[in-house]
């Protein structure tokens, strides 16, 4: 079982490189029946001037504007920053090695941002704002970096999302799922505008319609192990391979799985 970790712990474990993020990740991509990729459906709803500034927190490594870096106006300045060194250096390597211009990189954690007070037209919280423990303060830091009229951009998942493969590791071992409960806590689909109405003019809820149906158990696995920080050395993950590879057979090798995930749009006052 796994050592019992505080919440910051276990997300710096969690997000210490880009590892479990790209098994998740993968996952999405491979699996996704909406072929409009979320990174570029998040792309779409970013609107900016003519030599736009634009803050990323909770970057990761910078898979956005990896997958994206085609539709970048080189006069836009961005700032990539995270939490985790690790995660900020393979940013800035991918980007590098892909002759990106225009980007800074800086470790940066959400809830105390030292950068000045309206500067962004864009602020982007992509999957990050549910790993934050002090979200009203992170969130009024997000405001407070904006230009007025600027907007925040914040995704998260459903209470929904992934329900069938947290039932598969319930039935596995429910413990397992108690560490995911502090790693994510609060800003879903259904709580987040809560969260932002008493900051921002105005507030929107746009979706992200997809589903996924996995084909193939060995990226079902790397998946959950991803999921629950389970290392290769881990004792349980020989019983795990079995568990997942019976419940794939008995779906025939076709498992779907409800995907709920979506954006905020926030706009902050114009004065
Ligand atoms: C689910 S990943 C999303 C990464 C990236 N936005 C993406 O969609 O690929 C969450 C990221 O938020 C970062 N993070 C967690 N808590 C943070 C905080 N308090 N401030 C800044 N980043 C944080 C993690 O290190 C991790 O890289």
């Amino acid at each position: 079982m796994a050592e019992s970790l505080s919440q910051s712990e276990l997300i710096k474990k969690q997000y210490r490189d880009s590892t479990n993020l790209r098994a998740r990740g993968d996952l999405h991509q491979q699996f996704g029946t909406n072929k409009h990729g979320w990174f570029d459906w998040v792309f779409d709803r970013i609107v900016v001037p003519n030599n736009g500034r634009i803050l990323e927190v909770g970057c990761g490594h910078g898979l956005l504007w990896q997958k994206c870096i085609a539709r970048v106006d080189p006069a836009w300045t961005i700032v990539l920053s995270d939490l985790s060194a690790g995660m900020l250096d393979e940013a800035c390597h991918a980007l590098d090695k892909l002759n990106a211009t225009g980007f800074k990189f800086e470790i940066i954690d959400a809830q105390n941002i030292p950068l000045e007070d309206n500067t962004y037209d864009t602020v982007i919280a992509n999957h990050c704002l549910y790993h934050v423990p002090d979200r009203p303060r992170a969130i009024s830091e997000l405001q407070r970096v904006l230009k007025p009229g600027g907007r925040l951009l914040a995704t998260t998942v459903g209470e929904g999302h992934m329900a069938e493969i947290r039932d598969l590791i319930y039935q596995f071992d429910p413990r397992l799922l108690e560490q995911d409960k502090n790693v994510q806590t609060g800003f879903t689909l259904q709580t987040g505008k809560s969260e932002l109405d008493a900051l921002f003019d105005t507030v929107h809820l746009e979706q992200y319609n997809n589903s996924l149906v996995i084909t193939e158990i060995n990226p079902l696995i790397e998946y959950v192990c991803s999921y629950v920080n389970m290392d290769i050395m881990s004792p349980q993950l020989d019983r795990l391979h079995s568990f997942l590879s019976n419940e794939f057979q008995q779906m025939n090798g076709e498992f779907p799985i409800t995907t709920q995930s979506g954006m905020f749009v926030a706009t902050k006052a114009k004065s």
